[in-house]
């Protein structure tokens, strides 16, 4: 049976990395100077959560504070992460896709943060209780699902479960951040009563990049039909001509 030619171009892009043209043709010293950017930017919501606990600067509800601020941090970490094959097909700098799975691990980061800030400061692990509000209360039933959606591709981030999954089956896998970022814009647009401008246009910046992420698979699928059916008609040509010679 023929591979797949998708399965193909997975494997060029996440298997092999250093290989695909526009990374490796990046200096490594580059590529580590980004990355300790990006990474030490990453730490910016952290380092302001510490820094306005540690004047006491966290408002009148600490609580409700810290569980906002890390929620929407896991939205904009998500969407950050979903930007970046985006950005890199477009912008055709490849060594964007390095900075993809630091950007994922600092949004499951964050949702943690945000969860166990709600175990722990707001429901004082009364499990039985949370339990109760995660079934009771639609926005947060929506955010528990998102969470544990986004366990299985933590704990798959590293190369070397992309090499024991497999390319195509890592990245199928690891779809569910669509439906994870589905969700968190849902539960958003659900916990906010009145102006809900803020969660519409995370919602608007998700519907482009799943848009644009359809519309290019739609485009690959296309161009390989008909690439495959100008091969068999010409095929099929050169079969008649043939015939006729003879
Ligand atoms: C991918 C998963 C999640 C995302 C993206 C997310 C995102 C958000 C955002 C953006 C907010 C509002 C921030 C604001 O008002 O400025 C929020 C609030 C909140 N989230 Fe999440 N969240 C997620 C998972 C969860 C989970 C698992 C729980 C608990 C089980 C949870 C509980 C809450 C609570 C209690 C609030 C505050 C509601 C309020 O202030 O009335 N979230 N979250």
């Amino acid at each position: 049976m023929g591979m797949p030619i998708r399965w193909r171009l997975c494997t060029k892009v996440w298997t092999w990395p250093l290989i695909t043209r526009g990374i490796a043709a990046e200096p490594v010293n580059f590529i580590t100077g980004i990355k300790s950017a990006v990474f030490l930017s990453c730490l910016y919501p952290l380092i302001r959560l510490g820094w306005l606990a540690a004047t006491d600067n966290l408002g009148a509800n600490p609580i409700e504070f810290i569980t906002r601020s890390t929620g929407t941090w896991t939205l904009v970490f998500l969407l950050l992460t979903l930007s970046v094959t985006p950005l890199r097909k477009l912008s055709g700098y490849h060594w964007l896709i390095r900075l993809r799975r630091m950007l994922g691990l600092f949004a499951f980061f964050h949702v943690c943060l945000h969860f166990v800030t709600y175990i722990w400061l707001d429901q004082f692990f009364e499990f039985m209780e949370m339990m109760r509000d995660v079934i009771k209360r639609p926005f947060i039933t929506v955010g528990f699902i998102s969470f544990v959606l986004l366990i299985p591709l933590a704990l798959t981030s590293t190369s070397g479960m992309v090499r024991r999954l497999g390319g195509r089956r890592w990245q199928q896998l690891h779809r569910l951040v669509y439906l994870a970022a589905i969700g968190g814009v849902i539960h958003y647009l659900w916990l906010v009563k009145a102006d809900q401008r803020e969660p519409l246009i995370y919602g608007s910046v998700l519907t482009v990049l799943l848009g644009y992420r359809i519309v290019v698979t739609w485009g690959d699928k296309w161009s390989v039909l008909i690439t495959r059916k100008s091969k068999s008609a010409r095929s099929t040509s050169v079969g008649a001509s043939r015939e006729k010679m003879n």
